[in-house]
């Protein structure tokens, strides 16, 4: 039996060095707001993710229950729990990609915007250590509203001098996971093979689905069209009411921020043609921020790809959406300035 355990202990030494120091680079990946209803499972989700050697889990309360309990899975991430802002520095140090969904989610009746008083100062005040301690990370913002909050992020990293356009990311990916849900459903085709590019911003009309690009390709009635377009826009709506006061999505959101920073993973990591939709910095229209498909890459963004070609409806709800898009983007700018 000795002999036996020194052998696999042997082996599984060697493929995990193998492992890390041939094919996988190391990678911190922090999140904030780790012991919340999304960064709970958010975090677990990451300690499976094999890109993951360092997994840095803080909050104001109940980090060290957290980490203690997911660093018990047997995947390849250290696990270290970070409690309370004298800890928020270290949490940070050295991190490649950093995961915000800190502040309190809607209850019925509320839109994204009610939260707004809350999470800026949040945000803010996370964003104003990140320009601190990681300045290179990748920020991938979960925090509503995400039309308000990215912004709030850029320019508190503008005046700490460290903004990086290519590395500011709103996570708008549970609109395209719910999309590619519904619109398999209606177009009975299976869900993996799905594709719906979601763009705009994160908050009612301001989600606009294109479905007119959606493959498999079906041919939906106009009417169809309009209702899983609203549905997709309802989306989070939908949950804070199921939910009936005890918050709004989190394990689907959970799902979708783990989609979205292993992308970000893989494109620092050189895998090729890794493109997610995301809230960015954005010259596609005329609005500053603007989710679209981006392509990612050693640095970040790559490319901020264009929207392509759109159906008549589309088109009224791009013009629908982006005075509304645009006094949220204006509304966290005015924040961070003040
Ligand atoms: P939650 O209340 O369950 O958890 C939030 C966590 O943030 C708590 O553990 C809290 O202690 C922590 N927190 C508060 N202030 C903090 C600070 N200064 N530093 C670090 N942590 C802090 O809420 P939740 O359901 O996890 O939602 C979190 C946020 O994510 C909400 O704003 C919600 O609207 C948003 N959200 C966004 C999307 C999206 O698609 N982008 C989807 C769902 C929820
Ligand atoms: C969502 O889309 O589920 C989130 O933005 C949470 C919410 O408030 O709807």
């Amino acid at each position: 039996r000795s002999l036996h355990s020194a052998v696999s202990r042997g082996s599984s030494h060697l493929a995990r060095r193998g492992y890390s120091s041939e094919s996988t680079p190391e990678r911190k990946v922090v999140v904030l707001g780790a012991a919340g209803g999304i960064g709970q499972p958010l975090s677990l989700l990451m300690k499976l993710n094999p890109l993951v050697s360092s997994l840095s889990l803080y909050d104001i309360a109940g980090t060290p229950g957290v980490a203690a309990d997911v660093s018990h899975v047997n995947t390849r991430s250290e696990v270290v729990g970070y409690q309370g802002e004298g800890e928020l520095g270290k949490a940070l140090e050295g991190a490649d990609v950093v995961i915000i969904p800190a502040g309190v989610p809607r209850k019925p009746g509320m839109t994204r915007d009610d939260l707004f008083n809350i999470n800026a100062g949040i945000v803010k005040s996370l964003c104003t250590a990140i320009s601190k301690y990681c300045p290179k990370a990748l920020v991938n913002m979960i925090s509503n509203p995400v039309n308000s909050t990215v912004p709030i992020a850029a320019e508190v990293f503008k005046k700490a001098g460290t903004y990086d356009e290519k590395r500011l990311f709103g996570v708008t990916t549970l609109d395209v996971v719910r999309a590619k849900t519904f619109y398999a459903g209606k177009a009975k085709v299976p869900v993996a093979e799905v594709n719906v590019p979601v763009i705009g911003g994160h908050a009612g009309i301001t989600i606009l689905p294109l479905f007119s690009q959606a493959t498999p390709q079906a041919n939906l009635d106009h009417d169809v069209i309009v209702a899983l377009t609203k549905r997709t826009q309802d989306g989070g709506t939908e949950v804070v009411e199921a939910k009936a006061g005890k918050g709004s999505a989190t394990l689907s959101m959970a799902y979708a921020g783990a989609l979205f920073a292993d992308a970000c993973l893989k494109g620092l990591n050189g895998v090729p043609d890794v493109v997610e939709c995301s809230f960015v910095q954005s010259n596609v229209t005329e609005l500053p921020f603007f989710a679209s498909k981006v392509r990612l890459g050693k640095n970040g963004v790559e490319e901020v790809l264009g929207l392509g070609s759109l159906s008549d409806f589309e088109k009224e709800g791009l013009e629908k959406l982006k005075p509304e898009l645009l006094s949220s983007i204006e509304k966290g700018i005015k924040f961070a300035n003040q």
